[in-house]
């Protein structure tokens, strides 16, 4: 047997097997962009003596019409009965999304909530390089595509009680805590008005808590509310890295927020202690959903999240 066809068998081989490999590879990314998660995370920043709160944190639900075990996944987050609901936006990924979303989000709906929207409620969603997320940001952003209807899905969130905090402040009572909240329109478009929800204008001083609310977690966002003396600051938007290393290390969080953060429980600044003058809790959620054109994760689940706030010094469990 001459040494070419055997050199052209072990070639095929090894390309049969990256083939192989390849296959496999997509089909677990894409099965890990349908595995939702529930995590629970402890905050201790409530008031001494009040009682613990529930807050389920939703973020980046990308839903489109057809997505029914999503929808389902959704709608059973409702058995945790939440004190409080903080959606920080990217609801929508098509223009028939509003009335199924509301529909899995009806019984949450009667819980009261808070809201900013994303740049994807805003516009539709379009094809492009998935590589692009892993370099520098370039600067572009896709705000030439039809708008999404979410202007109803606003007026739906509203009609039914929630906040719009959309460069806007606001004031809730839950469950005996007073809850100030200061929130800016989607800081990756730059729509954020810092200036309208900070300072004098900030969120309500006289709160037992106070929250800073945004879509994309951007430095500046996080830095102006820490000063303004929230306790603690909730975003999306990063999808926690979507594609990450195993172990789920993020390689980037899509804004300036380092990689390091792109999803749970972090402090900002980051090295900073509860307590330091000018410091928050910062939550950052990997979200439950991807582009439709880039429907894959990597050690990187989609989830949505049971905050229990706590009162501080309160022994951890
Ligand atoms: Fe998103």
């Amino acid at each position: 047997m001459s040494p070419l066809p055997a050199a052209a068998r072990s070639l095929a081989a090894v390309t049969g097997a990256g083939a192989l490999l390849g296959a496999g590879l997509a089909t677990y990314a894409a099965c890990e962009a349908r595995a939702y998660v529930l995590r629970r995370v402890e905050v201790p920043l409530l008031p001494p003596g009040h009682r613990p709160l529930r807050v389920l944190h939703l973020s980046d639900l990308h839903v489109t019409p057809g997505q029914r075990r999503k929808l389902e996944w959704i709608a059973g987050l409702a058995d945790l009965r939440p004190d409080l609901v903080v959606d920080t936006g990217d609801n929508l990924a098509h223009r028939d999304s509003v009335g199924p979303l509301l529909d899995a989000l009806a019984p949450l709906l009667a819980v009261p909530g808070v809201f900013v929207m994303g740049s994807n409620d805003y516009f539709e969603p379009t094809m492009r390089n998935p590589v692009r997320y892993l370099l520098p940001d370039d600067g572009r952003r896709h705000t030439d595509t039809p708008q999404l209807p979410w202007r109803d899905l606003a007026g739906a969130f509203t009609g039914a009680g929630w906040l719009d905090l959309t460069n806007r402040t606001g004031t809730l009572a839950v469950g005996g805590t007073t809850f100030g909240f200061a929130g800016v329109d989607d800081p990756h478009l730059g729509y954020d008005r810092l200036d309208d929800v900070t300072g004098v204008a900030g969120a309500d001083r006289h709160a037992d808590v106070r929250l800073g609310v945004a879509h994309a977690p951007y430095l500046r966002v996080l830095d102006a509310f820490a000063t303004d003396d929230c306790d603690a600051v909730l975003a999306g938007h990063t999808h926690g890295g979507q594609v990450c290393l195993p172990g789920g290390r993020a390689l980037t969080t899509n804004c300036d927020l380092e990689p390091a953060r792109a999803r749970g429980l972090h402090r900002h600044p980051a090295d900073s202690r509860p307590g330091d003058p000018g410091s928050a809790w910062l939550h950052v959620s990997a979200g439950l959903g991807t582009s439709p054109y880039v429907r894959f994760r990597v050690a990187c689940r989609p989830e949505a999240t049971l905050l229990t706030l706590v009162p501080q010094g309160a022994p951890r469990r």
